[in-house]
C-alpha cells in the first residue's frame, strides 16, 4: 500500500488525510502546529523533509504563495517521490523547475472532497507515466468524482468546480431548505452553461456543474455548516472564489463570476 504524506494541513490538505486514511497510512506535517493538534489515524511527521522521506505519494497543500519556499525546502529529499500539487495556479512545469525533473501530477479538487463528495480534476505533468496519474485517480476516486482533463484546461476547473461551492453557499444563504431545493435546480444549469462558455464541451461541464451542486449541499449536511460558515472555508483572501464572488455581490451573473474566477486563477498562475 502506498504511504502518502501530506504537506500542509489546513482546509483541504485535512479534507484529503480524513477522506483516505481508512484506506491509506496517511503522514501529514504543517507549520502551524495548531492544525494537526487533535489528529486521530493518521501520523504526524517531525518535518517537511521528514515527511517527503516516510512517504511515496507526497500531496502539497499549500497555498500557492507559499509554494517556492516549500520546495526549495524539499527538493533535495524527493528523488523518486511522486508529487501531487493541489495548488491553485501552480502548474507542473512550475514544479518540474524547482524539483529536478520531478514527476508531477496536478489536481484541483474541492472543498465537499472532505466528505468524499468532491469533484476531482487531474492532470499529469511531462515526467509522470501514465501509470501514476491513474495510482493518484485511484486515491482521489475516495474523495468522490475524478475526470482526467488537459492541464491548459485547469484554471478552468478551478473557476468551476473549485470555487463553484462558494458561489452556491453565497446565493443560498438565509434561503429555506424548500427554497434551496429549487435554487440548485437553477444553480446547475447556470453553473453548466458558465463552464461551457469557458471552453468545456457539455457533457464535461454537466458533471463538473452537477457534482459540484450536488457535493456541496451535501458538505453542509454532513458538516452541519450553514452556508455562511461553509463559504469561509472556500473563499481565501485573494482567491479565485473571492474574485467571484465580488462579481456577484455587484449584480453580476454565475456566468460573469465563473469567469472573474478564471482571471484570478490566470493571474495567479505559475509556470
Ligand atoms: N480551500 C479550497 O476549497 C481549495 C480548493 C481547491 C484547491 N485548493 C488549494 O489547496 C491549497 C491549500 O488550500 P487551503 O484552503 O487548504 O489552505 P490553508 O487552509 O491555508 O492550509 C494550508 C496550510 O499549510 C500550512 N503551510 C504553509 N506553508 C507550509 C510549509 N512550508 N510547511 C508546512 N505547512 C505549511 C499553512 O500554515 P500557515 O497558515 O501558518 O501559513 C496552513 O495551515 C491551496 O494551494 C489552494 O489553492 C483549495
Amino acid at each position: 500500500m502506498q504511504k502518502i504524506g501530506i504537506i500542509g494541513f489546513g482546509n483541504m490538505g485535512s479534507a484529503i488525510a480524513e477522506g483516505i486514511k481508512k484506506d491509506y497510512p496517511v503522514i501529514v506535517f504543517d507549520k502551524d502546529k495548531s492544525k494537526t493538534a487533535k489528529i486521530s489515524g493518521i501520523k504526524l511527521a517531525q518535518n517537511n523533509i521528514d515527511i517527503v522521506k516516510s512517504s511515496d505519494i507526497v500531496i502539497l497543500a499549500v497555498k500557492p504563495q507559499d509554494f517556492e519556499k516549500l520546495l526549495e525546502e524539499i527538493k533535495g529529499v524527493v528523488e523518486d517521490k511522486l508529487i501531487v500539487s493541489i495548488a491553485a495556479g501552480i502548474t507542473t512545469s512550475y514544479i518540474e523547475t524547482r524539483l529536478d525533473k520531478a514527476r508531477v501530477i496536478r489536481v484541483m479538487p474541492n472543498l465537499p472532497a472532505k466528505v468524499r463528495k468532491g469533484m476531482i480534476c487531474l492532470s499529469r505533468g511531462s515526467f509522470a507515466h501514465e501509470d501514476e496519474l491513474n495510482l493518484a485517480k485511484a486515491l482521489f476516486d475516495y474523495l468522490g468524482k475524478t475526470l482526467l482533463i488537459e492541464e491548459n484546461q485547469m484554471n478552468a476547473a478551478t473557476a468551476v468546480s473549485g470555487s463553484g461551492p462558494g458561489f452556491l453557499y453565497d446565493q443560498i444563504q438565509g434561503k429555506t431548505k424548500e427554497e434551496i431545493k429549487d435554487y440548485i435546480v437553477s444553480f446547475t444549469t447556470s453553473l453548466t452553461n458558465s463552464a461551457i462558455n469557458i471552453g468545456f464541451s457539455k457533457p464535461v461541464a454537466e458533471v463538473l456543474a452537477q457534482t459540484t451542486a450536488s457535493g456541496s449541499i451535501a458538505y453542509l449536511e454532513q458538516m452541519h455548516l450553514s452556508p455562511e460558515e461553509a463559504k469561509k472555508q472556500v473563499a481565501s483572501k485573494g482567491g479565485t472564489t473571492e474574485a467571484g464572488l465580488e462579481v456577484l455581490h455587484k449584480g453580476g451573473s454565475l456566468s460573469e463570476a465563473v469567469k472573474a474566477a478564471l482571471r484570478r486563477a490566470q493571474e495567479l498562475s505559475k509556470s
